[in-house]
């Protein structure tokens, strides 16, 4: 009986492998565009996976990001990514659709760029969520560009630190247990930056739990619980340019359920992004000492300080681990991307 069964399921996976070896013998015939290696690729591809084999667009990796590697053509399904496959093999560069090129991996010689001749519909897409100053060389990118993928709410595939989402039915938030008052997670000590300075002058008002390197231990295991019990955050960031709010933001503050104290680009540009009664910005008071105050304040008054989570029934922040969310995007973005762009001068952008 066993044997029987075996042979059985063993016959049928048999049938779905020819079944699928024609299909995709008969896609390869049609597409002009599909490359063989490509359609052999998708059809191994699906033999493992059971997905559909219409492969029309190919994304080369050109590099993982920082040598930082995930599992690719494995996104979320609101990202839809049917028809696209993602690939870091260089062996596809001529018949893929769309490069993507990491800044931070391509920026240091020129030669770190695909050399081969570019096929004419490729498109290069520029990917880097770091703020500029740690964006060297920008002028290797003028005139090969086609698509920018970052934080600017303005680049062809806008991939921010975090967002919004309107709450489902099965959604639902509670201001998680606070004991204490302010924290603040800080990895580069830069005395001579305008977050380090504005600390300084604030901690003559009232007392700030700093975490990272050099101050409390944060492990990440434990970020979550430790920061939660805290009623502010400082999301101060490293460096103040427009939509760069990154994930000290997103999710030291917010997903952890506080309240974020923001130091960054101005407040309008934060509102472009969430609700304005959800967080507090050091120029909305004159001096660090008017700051203290208020934020003594809603230290007593309960039910001032819950207005900050009023929006949280309609809405709750997501800000994703790691670098596969970013790439997810790119499938639905080739898909509409314009016919032909180029960026011939990046550097007078991103600034
Ligand atoms: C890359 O693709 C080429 C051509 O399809 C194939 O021969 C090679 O085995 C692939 N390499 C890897 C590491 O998958
Ligand atoms: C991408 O930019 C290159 C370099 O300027 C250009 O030759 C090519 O036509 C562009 N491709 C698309 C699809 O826009």
């Amino acid at each position: 009986m066993e044997q029987r069964k075996k042979t059985l399921s063993v016959k049928i996976t048999f049938q779905i492998f020819i079944a699928q070896f024609f299909l995709s013998f008969i896609l390869f015939s049609l597409s002009k565009h599909v490359k063989l290696s490509v359609v052999m690729q998708s059809f191994l591809y699906t033999s493992i996976h059971q997905e559909p084999t219409d492969v029309s667009k190919i994304i080369l990796l050109w590099s993982w990001p920082f040598g930082y590697q995930f599992p690719l053509n494995d996104c979320p399904p609101s990202r839809d990514i049917s028809g696209c496959f993602y690939t870091t093999n260089r062996s596809l560069y001529s018949s893929a659709d769309a490069v993507v090129l990491h800044h931070r991996d391509v920026c240091y010689s020129s030669k770190q760029l695909p050399q081969m001749p570019r096929p004419p519909n490729q498109y290069w897409i520029w990917f880097n969520i770091e703020s500029p100053p740690h964006t060297p060389n920008l002028h290797f990118m003028d005139n090969l560009i086609n698509l920018t993928m970052s934080y600017r709410y303005d680049s062809d595939i806008f991939s921010p630190y975090g967002w919004l989402e309107p709450n489902l039915k099965e959604d639902s938030f509670a201001i998680p247990p606070k004991t204490k008052l302010i924290a603040w997670a800080i990895t580069n000590w830069n005395p001579k930056s305008r977050r380090v300075q504005y600390y300084q002058e604030l901690k003559n008002f009232l007392s700030v739990d700093i975490y990272g390197r050099q101050h409390l231990p944060l492990p990440k295991t434990e970020e979550k619980k430790t920061l939660s019990q805290y009623k502010f955050y400082l999301a101060f960031e490293n460096s103040i340019y427009e939509d760069y709010i990154t994930e000290k933001f997103w999710r030291n503050a917010l997903v952890y359920g506080s309240v974020p104290i923001v130091l960054g680009p101005p407040r309008q540009n934060y509102e472009r992004f969430i609700p304005k009664d959800s967080f507090i910005h050091v120029d909305d008071f004159s001096t660090a000492e008017d700051l203290a105050k208020y934020i003594l304040r809603l230290d007593r008054d309960q039910k001032a300080y819950q207005q900050y989570f009023t929006w949280r029934s309609r809405l709750h922040p997501v800000s994703p681990t790691g670098w596969k969310g970013h790439y997810c995007r790119i499938c639905k973005a080739l898909k509409e991307a314009p016919k032909r762009k180029t960026i011939s001068k990046l550097g007078e952008w991103y600034k």
